[in-house]
């Protein structure tokens, strides 16, 4: 099983919100909806923009160049013009800390 990897202080994070982090190999980004957080690609499947900096609603993010949006939880394309999902990963809190699971 992979380990998990300390990213981030639970504090950084915005309620409906998206923020970036690094991750070993991986430009992520963090959103915490309704007390839960999800970590997906922080780039977006379509282009080049960073999905952190995309307007939350309800679980999609909506990238800020073309307005495709991603479920969160999944990394799935809800609407295009983006066909292809981008990469989501498990997130655990503890101790004040947001924890991924990367896979490869
Ligand atoms: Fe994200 Fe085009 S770059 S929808």
């Amino acid at each position: 099983m992979n380990p998990w990897i300390d990213v981030a202080a639970e504090a950084d994070l915005f309620e409906g919100a998206g923020i970036a982090v690094q991750a070993p190999g991986h430009d992520v980004a963090l959103f915490s909806i309704d007390g839960e957080v999800f970590a997906t690609d922080n780039n977006c499947s379509h282009g080049n923009a960073k999905l952190c900096d995309g307007y939350v609603e309800g679980h999609e993010v909506e990238c800020p160049f073309h307005q495709a949006r991603f479920d969160v939880r999944t990394g799935a394309p809800t609407c295009g013009p983006a066909s292809e999902p981008v990469r989501s990963w498990p997130v655990k809190i503890e101790g004040g800390r947001v924890y991924l699971q990367l896979t490869a």
